[in-house]
This record gives structure tokens, C-alpha cells and sequence, in this order.
């Protein structure tokens, strides 16, 4: 029996690679910039598996041209690149990777939070410029962490992951989502649920953790910015089209907020040159960008691909009515 093609848009790590080849005839796409998009749509024509990443668009071009096409194993756990609907009409299933990567990258949205509040950016290019003369007692004075207020928009695993790391730093937590959790899961916590204006107003750090949906897409929009405080940081590691970007860089001009840190833009790569401002640190969508999540993300995309090939339901199903029973 021939094994199933797949085509893979990345290389993969190792272990995913291990998984995936025992079960698949896979094609990797090796090199280090993303595959132009006519490329994939020549590769993936004869293939009936595709492992994509966050930057390739699964949509309805892309699954005519792929007419043997069974599964798309996408390694993220956000899917805004796939076109689901048009992948369940076809009968092509979908996957992604929710869970693993959680906890990393609550880290890093901390990591974003400290940073802006502490002024590491503009302290680090200090300290490499040559330009530092003395220590000084106003130098680079930011706002403390500790004891604020913390208000998380979208309650799910890694907005709960960061409710967590704020106990450790006496922080109140409020949170808003449109699905309640169970008390136990607010007490647990210690976290208080807001409405989403009380929680704009109340809060010192907003970190967003809702997915790009049509209901969250431009949520933060100018009239948001309008109700944080002006001493307030606004924290993104979800999706950039969540926060109109435009009225961001208002909101800052105007100083409506303190600052900002994204790890996420409206169009990646690109980011508004208004962004780039001191009191906005910048990262280039790393948040879940540890060696062993990463992984962890690749191997579960391989796990997904290989259950299809051998008759099982992927564990990661995103559109399960595509296997009826
Ligand atoms: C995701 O998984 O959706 C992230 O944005 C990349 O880890």
C-alpha cells in the first residue's frame, strides 16, 4: 500500500517529523522563508495531507486545487487562516493545537507586560548605546507590576494561565469573556468578572486573550481607548486584527494610554510605523516560541495527520461533523 502525501510547510522538529514519516510519504517545504503561495498550491495538488502554518490562507482556492485533499493539520491553535466552512463542505478535515502551548505563552505575555511597564526596551537600547552616564534616581522610572490591576479580555486557558501568574504578584484580577466560567474556576483564580467597559476602566494592564473572530475583530477599537485609564497598558499576544491599530496609535499619540506590547499586528509582517514609539515594545509573533512548545505544537499536528491516515478520529478535530459517527 502506498502511504498517504502529505505536504508539509515547514520543516518540522524532529520528533514530528518521526511521527509523521512512519505513516506518510511527506514533502517538506526546507526552506527558511515561507513558501510563496503559488508554490503551495503546485505542491499540495497531489497530496492528501497538508500541515500548514498560521501564514498559509485554507481557503476555498486552495482546496480546489487540492482535490485529494483529507486533512489540514494547522500548527496553531488559533484558525483564523482556515476557512472552515469551505473545508467542511469539501469534507476536508481540520485540526489545530489547543492546550500545549498555553502556559508559554502566558509567560511571554508577561514578559510583554513587565517589559513595558518597566521600560526594558528603552533600557536595554540605553545600556547597549554607549550613551549611559549614570545611574540617576528619575532614570527610566516606570509603573509597578506588582499589587495593579489586572484585566483579562477572553477567560480561556491562557487568560486563565495569566490570572494565575498574577497571584504571585499581588495583583487584583478581573476578567470579561462572553462565556461565564464556573464560580469555582473565579475562585480559584481570585479573579472577579466585569462587564467589558468596567473592566477598560478599571484596569492598569488589559492583556487580550480572545481569538479573531467577527464578534472579536476590531474589539478595541477608538471609543475602548477612550474608557482605559491614561496610566493604563494594553497587552496583545492573540490575534492583531482584535485591536484597530490606527486607533491604537491615537490613543497613544493623544495619551490615552500609558503604552503598549504586541506580539500581534493587524497585517503581519508589516507594522504601523505609529508603533514604533518608546512606550511600545514590539515582538514578532513569538509569544508560544519556546524550543519545547514549539515542538509539542508541530508533533500534535503530526499526531492529527497520522489518526486521520489510519482510520481514527484526530483528537484535534475542529470541524468533527466532517466524520459522521
Ligand atoms: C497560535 O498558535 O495561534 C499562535 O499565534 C502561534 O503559536
Amino acid at each position: 500500500m502506498p502511504k498517504p502525501k502529505v505536504f508539509a510547510t515547514h520543516e518540522l522538529f524532529e520528533p514530528a517529523r518521526q511521527i509523521l514519516n512512519a505513516t506518510c510519504d511527506v514533502e517538506y517545504w526546507g526552506q527558511s522563508d515561507r513558501p510563496p503561495r503559488e508554490e503551495v498550491l503546485r505542491r499540495v495538488k497531489d497530496k492528501e495531507g497538508l500541515i500548514c502554518l498560521l501564514t498559509e490562507k485554507i481557503n476555498e482556492e486552495l482546496l480546489r486545487s487540492a482535490s485529494k485533499l483529507r486533512i489540514v493539520a494547522n500548527v496553531a491553535v488559533g484558525f483564523d487562516n482556515i476557512e472552515l466552512p469551505a473545508c467542511t463542505k469539501r469534507g476536508v478535515v481540520a485540526t489545530n493545537t489547543p492546550g500545549v502551548l498555553d502556559e508559554t505563552t502566558a509567560d511571554f505575555a508577561w514578559t510583554l507586560m513587565m517589559a513595558v511597564a518597566r521600560r526594558l526596551g528603552e533600557g536595554e537600547a540605553l545600556a547597549r548605546s554607549g550613551n549611559w552616564k549614570n545611574w540617576n534616581l528619575d532614570q527610566l522610572v516606570g509603573a509597578d507590576v506588582w499589587g495593579k490591576t489586572l484585566g483579562i479580555v477572553g477567560f480561556g486557558r491562557i487568560g486563565r494561565a495569566m490570572a494565575r501568574r498574577a497571584a504571585g504578584f499581588r495583583m487584583k484580577v478581573i476578567y470579561n469573556d462572553a462565556q461565564r466560567p464556573p464560580e469555582s474556576v473565579e475562585k480559584e483564580l481570585n479573579a472577579e468578572y466585569r462587564e467589558f467597559d468596567a473592566l477598560l476602566a478599571e484596569s492598569d494592564f488589559v492583556s487580550i486573550h480572545v481569538p479573531l473572530l467577527s464578534e472579536t475583530r476590531g474589539l478595541f477599537d477608538a471609543p475602548k481607548f477612550f474608557r482605559m485609564k491614561p496610566t493604563a497598558f494594553l497587552i496583545n499576544t492573540a490575534r492583531g486584527p482584535v485591536v484597530d491599530e490606527a486607533a491604537l496609535v491615537h490613543a497613544l499619540e493623544a495619551k490615552k494610554i500609558a503604552g503598549a506590547a504586541l506580539d500581534v499586528y493587524e497585517n503581519e509582517p508589516f507594522i504601523h510605523p505609529g508603533l514604533k514609539r518608546p512606550n511600545v515594545v514590539l515582538a514578532p509573533h513569538i509569544a508560544s516560541a519556546s524550543l519545547e512548545t514549539r515542538s509539542k505544537m508541530a508533533s500534535m499536528a503530526a499526531e492529527n495527520i497520522v489518526a486521520l491516515f489510519k482510520g481514527q478520529r484526530p483528537p484535534n478535530m475542529l470541524n468533527p461533523e466532517v466524520l459522521k459517527s
